[in-house]
């Protein structure tokens, strides 16, 4: 028998700057951004329905270029954390590594020109961010920019500043993918021109999806994720047959407005997940199908 767990599930949260924020995402029914006094008031609540991991999104007050704010010892996320880890106990805090929503072009690295990636700046910035992270108390951080070498970039980071028990979860098969659309409406981190087909990964392509998970363990990545989840089972399944790690599935933005206000069919969705070989389950459901399962 497979059976979904409700220790299987991470649940998303947007975090924004300030005080008493509580505020509904258009493209999101269901899904808000809270500023972090009101993300501990929900994570209490996430904890009392059984589930203790959470993988947190910043929201920019200010984009700029470089990104500046992502790396912000004062930022939204990195404030969150520090509350959510003294605050609440037994909460596995992931948080996400990636660049989009702080910069003003909205792509996830930092550009010479409009054709042109600076890798070093990039990398460096990632590896910042990460180390921030760490700082404010984060169990696990998750760079999701696709840029090759962010793992070993941020690994080196993470021991140098002494953080050698952060972990690191790779993105490492992430697609280029129409699923992602209510989620960039959600961090307002759509790009200004152009696409991410160029570093995401082309769906057409598995194998060198599976080439980059083993690239990532080897950069020394503790976890590694398939991203989006729904179409990519086939992906997941093979990812778990071939690598000896655990294997997270990310449920994305689109896959949840496709099964919202139908729980049957998203917990029948989420078991194909955990089916194909899903150890982890990020999904926006995972609050509510917390109570789904119980009476299953
Ligand atoms: C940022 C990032 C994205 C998602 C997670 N991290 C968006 C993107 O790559 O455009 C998508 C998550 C979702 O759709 O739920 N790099």
């Amino acid at each position: 028998m497979n059976q979904l767990r409700k220790e299987d599930l991470i649940m998303p949260y947007f975090v924004v700057a300030g005080k008493n924020r509580k505020e509904k995402i258009n493209s999101m029914p269901g899904v808000f951004r809270f500023s972090s006094d009101k993300l501990i008031h929900e994570i209490k609540e996430l904890k009392t329905v059984g589930v203790d991991k959470i993988l947190l999104f910043g929201i920019a007050e200010h984009k700029d270029a470089r990104a500046g704010e992502s790396y912000s010892e004062n930022g939204a996320v990195q404030n969150a954390v520090f509350d959510v880890k003294n605050k609440i106990k037994g909460i596995t805090v992931i948080t996400d590594v990636c660049l989009c929503a702080f910069t003003r072009h909205g792509h996830c690295r930092i550009l010479k020109s409009n054709k042109e990636v600076d890798n070093q700046a990039t990398l460096a910035a990632l590896a910042r961010i990460a180390v921030s992270h760490a700082k404010a108390g984060a169990d696990m951080v998750a760079p999701s920019a696709v840029m090759d070498g962010q793992v070993k970039a941020i690994r080196k980071a993470l021991d140098k500043n002494g953080y050698k028990k952060t972990k690191i979860l790779g993105y490492s098969a992430k697609f280029a993918s129409s699923f992602y659309g209510p989620f960039r409406d959600a961090l307002d981190s759509a790009p200004q021109f152009g696409d991410r087909t160029g570093y995401q990964l082309d769906y057409k392509n598995p194998e060198k999806a599976l080439k980059r998970i083993g690239r990532e363990i080897k950069e020394g990545a503790d976890m590694v994720m398939v991203k989006p989840a729904l179409a990519y089972l086939d992906i997941i399944y093979q990812a778990k047959k071939r690598f000896k790690r655990p294997l997270a599935a990310y449920n994305v933005s689109g896959e949840y407005s496709l099964t919202r206000g139908n729980p049957a069919l998203a917990l029948e969705v989420l078991h194909a997940i955990k089916r194909a070989g899903a150890d982890l389950i990020i999904t926006y459901f995972a609050k509510e199908a917390a109570g789904w399962l119980k009476k299953i």
